[in-house]
């Protein structure tokens, strides 16, 4: 390392520190990292530590095929034999679009060391037409526009630009803000990592804090396993259901605790989210973006408004609680971040669903549902997969009406490897003309956090490894009911197992390569989706005192 210009007192015994740093210019959200990390840098300098960086697989939400959750668990593995292989006593984590996150604090909580996140931190606000729009969000609304042919394809790629002016990830509550505001909520990054905008002075200022803060936390023998603990899970899931946040918190935060090896379940999500009420005003839920949330006074506020709901003793990553960390936030703008009694549902957490048609779980966000739709019985139009849906969906002798409930197929995490964000199907054009908005969509699929609509996902067991979606019919009859937690498929159990006799699994997509592995190991949704050997924390290789 004297090959870099290293003098002999960077290694005395000083703090090192593992900048983990996921750059990369195809990964269009964390593109501005190069200049983001020298602020760390200079923290972990101005603190007696020896900060030294080093890349690991950035997972791109907009460009990695076929989804970039396929790679969240091999992202996972590099970050965690780069932590654990290598002699640092500290690591920043530097996330941004959405599996990033989760990809970064899975690997480090495999390591449990002292750990602090910096996210890169939301785009500004979109503006197209003198009205705000934001990314993800407006995009679903105006795709629809165009295929109801009340936008044109021009105007389409002008909005498009307009909602994409600066670096730093999608500004709704979509994956990227949603997992930024979960791990401030889980006590993983200091107070504002959540909201402050990518270019804004306060996320330079944050990163080298963050910087000053992990070379203390190493003194302190701070470790993830001291604040990643099942009332800090409880927090955010709570938490989520307060902001609205993007249903993959689900599958994220399941495969964190099972890194951690902290106690968490699927139900956890329905029994810790009950009676959260929806108090931040934010696409795709309500009306404003990330920036507005910023000088609304960001997540703490939403936290301290909620406080008696949330467990205040939890530690984080300031080496104080919860409850200190959110003691002076201050709600600027009620507007943005709602009084309890004025929320936009008394109830938004995720609802976990089950009968014969998901044994082992469905979610719902009813933030994002129609009320109308929460309790209905609709018959069934089945897509058998993601090409099937393709080829059938705009068929004008489609059999299909706003009443009915569309179901798709093997898109689950073997299913179409890494289970991609399709659940939030596209209405037929024929129903959109007609101004048909929202119906409910049944699937194994994930949606995306920007998504919006009746939409109910994560069906385990999954429809590839013939869980019984797989078994649905055209013309079924299928029962939804929110409040009752129940998903009914109206089909006698002798029906289904003579169905099971007939069903054959469907062929790989690819055989060979990483994706093999991933379609041998994977878990399924209502165990977060990492691989199974992945689970449990195994520590670092590399003593302290051995350095
Ligand atoms: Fe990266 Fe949306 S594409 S956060």
């Amino acid at each position: 390392m004297k090959n870099n210009g290293l003098p002999d007192d960077a290694f005395d015994g000083r703090p090192i520190i593992g900048i983990c740093n996921t750059f990369s210019e195809l990964t269009p959200c964390n593109a501005h990292f190069r200049g983001l990390i020298e602020h760390i840098k200079a923290g972990v300098l101005e603190a007696g530590g020896l900060p030294l960086e080093f890349p690991v697989f950035s997972c791109g939400e907009s460009n990695l095929r076929p989804t970039a959750m396929l790679f969240r668990n091999l992202a996972s593995m590099d970050v965690e034999e780069s932590i654990r292989g290598n002699p640092i006593d500290g690591v920043v984590l530097m996330a941004g679009c959405d599996k990033t996150t989760p990809s970064l604090v899975m690997g480090a909580a495999s390591c449990d060391m002292p750990s602090i996140v910096v996210s890169g931190g939301p785009m500004l606000n979109g503006r197209f037409k003198g009205r705000q729009i934001g990314s993800g969000t407006d995009v679903w609304k105006f795709s629809e526009d165009v295929r109801a042919g009340v936008m044109s394809e021009q105007e389409f790629s002008e909005a498009e630009s307009a909602m994409s002016r600066s670096p730093g990830h999608c500004m709704t509550m979509g994956t990227a803000s949603t997992m930024a505001s979960m791990v401030e909520a889980l006590g993983l990054a200091l107070p504002g990592n959540a909201t402050y905008p990518a270019v804004d002075a306060h996320r330079a200022r944050l990163a080298r804090l963050s910087g000053r803060r992990i070379v203390e936390m190493v003194k302190e023998d701070l470790r993830l396993s001291a604040i990643l603990t099942r009332e800090a899970f409880a927090n955010a899931i709570r938490v989520n259901g307060a902001i609205g946040g993007s249903t993959n918190a689900v599958v994220h935060l399941l495969a964190i605790a099972g890194r951690i090896g902290a106690q968490l379940s699927l139900d956890d999500w329905d029994k810790f989210g009950q009676n959260i009420p929806t108090i931040l005003n934010l696409m795709p839920s309500g009306k404003y973006l990330m920036e507005d949330f910023c000088y609304a006074g960001g997540l703490p506020v939403v936290m301290k408004e909620i406080a008696d709901l949330i467990d205040l003793d939890c530690m984080t990553v300031t080496g104080k609680t919860v409850g200190e960390n959110i003691a002076s936030a201050v709600n600027y703008n009620s507007d943005v971040i709602l009084p309890r009694e004025k929320a936009l549902t008394d109830n938004g957490g995720i609802v976990v669903v089950r009968g014969n048609l998901a044994p082992d779980g469905a979610i719902i966000k009813p933030s994002a549902a129609t009320k109308s739709l929460m309790k209905h019985r609709g018959r069934a139009v089945v897509f058998e997969d993601i090409d099937h849906y393709k080829q059938r969906i705009d068929d004008p002798d489609l059999d299909i009406d706003e009443t009915c409930i569309m179901v798709l197929k093997n898109c689950g995490p073997k299913g179409y490897p890494g289970m991609a964000e399709v659940g939030n199907m596209a209405l037929p054009q024929k129903l959109l003309r007609n101004g048909v908005r929202d119906m409910i969509r049944l699937s194994d699929a994930r949606m995306s956090g920007t998504a919006y609509g009746t939409v109910v996902l994560h069906a385990a067991p999954e429809a590839a490894i013939g869980g019984p979606l797989a078994l649905v019919r055209d013309g079924d009859w299928i029962e939804l009911d929110v409040e009752a937690r129940k998903l009914h498929l109206d089909v006698s159990d002798a029906e289904l197992q003579l169905r099971l006799k007939d069903w054959n699994a469907p062929q790989p997509a690819m055989q060979g390569g990483y994706q093999s592995l991933y379609v041998e190991r994977v878990m399924q949704a209502n165990h977060g989706a990492d691989l199974d050997f992945l689970v449990g924390c195994r520590g670092h290789a590399i003593p302290r005192e051995s350095h």
